[in-house]
């Protein structure tokens, strides 16, 4: 499975999924400097390479596959993926070439390891949507399979960016899983107005003082469009800084029977 390293727990569950699925397991440590923006934190990304081998070994990693920048991009790549509609809104509007970046360096990374199967997190839907997509699209003969997101004691979605939260700010974060409770439960209760939903979790997070909300959209979660009417398979998708730190989490409010963690 690709990762950018700064392995946490949500990383590891993959590796479970992928041990329970194949025989060999190779994990790819690559911080991508294709998919972040100039002013984003390419430079000061969690990297340590050494505890990412001993965690993803004892976890039962084959393979840690861990190229260097110079080995994996000699050369500014002149080819790139680029999707249309899945990567349009949300994260793709937000970071404008990000998706692009993801999936030029997941195509690489998936012809260089020739995977059997690949495992991505529900954390990054749209992410998980997109290399659905592309699997799909370009023929990529890859089962690619979606495991549920992984949270800390508090709810907060387990990530490599949380290291630059501070305790206080970790704490408040938690706010967001909270809100996104709140979306399912009125789901589960029967509201099928998506702009309610999006509204009430708006409305729990203006109540936290430090967490800056930037969307909360009720979604199909294959081609991440806005939905009309909650009949059908849909996630609750948000974005927010927590002081300068800005996260992303999805709660799933309906699922399709037998689809497989999202
Ligand atoms: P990274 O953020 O390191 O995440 C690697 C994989 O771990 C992704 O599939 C992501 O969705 C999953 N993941 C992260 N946090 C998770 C959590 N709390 N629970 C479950 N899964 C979680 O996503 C990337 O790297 C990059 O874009 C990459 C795909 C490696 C391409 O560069």
């Amino acid at each position: 499975m690709p990762t950018m390293g700064g392995l946490h727990e949500g990383h590891l569950s993959l590796v479970d999924r992928a041990r329970a699925a194949a025989e060999w397991v190779v994990l790819s440590v690559f911080v991508n400097p294709l998919q972040f923006g100039p002013a984003e934190d390419y430079v000061g990304y969690p990297r340590d390479l050494e505890r990412d081998r001993e965690l993803a070994g004892a976890r039962g990693a084959d393979l840690v596959f861990a190229p260097t920048p110079e080995e994996m991009l000699p050369a500014p790549p002149l080819t790139r993926v680029t999707m249309r509609e899945v990567t349009e809104g949300w994260e793709g509007a937000a970071r404008p070439g990000h998706f692009d970046g993801v999936l030029t360096i997941v195509a690489k990374l998936f012809h260089i390891v020739q995977p059997d199967v690949a495992v991505f997190g529900q954390k990054d839907a749209q992410q998980a949507a997109a290399v659905r997509q592309m699997v799909a699209d370009l023929d990529f003969p890859v089962e690619i399979l979606v495991v549920p997101t992984v949270r800390e004691e508090g709810g907060l979605a387990c990530s490599s960016r949380n290291a630059y939260l501070s305790t206080d700010e970790r704490r408040r974060a938690n706010g967001l899983y909270s809100a996104l409770l709140r979306a399912r439960s009125l789901a589960e209760g029967g509201e099928t107005d998506p702009r309610r939903i999006e509204a009430a979790i708006c409305d729990a997070l203006a109540k936290e003082p430090q967490i800056e909300l930037e969307y909360a959209a009720v979604l199909d979660p294959d081609r991440f469009r806005p939905i009309e009417r909650l009949d059908g398979p849909a996630i609750a998708a948000i974005a927010a800084r927590v002081g300068r730190t800005r996260l992303i989490d999805n709660i799933v409010l309906f699922q399709e029977a037998g689809s497989d963690g999202r």
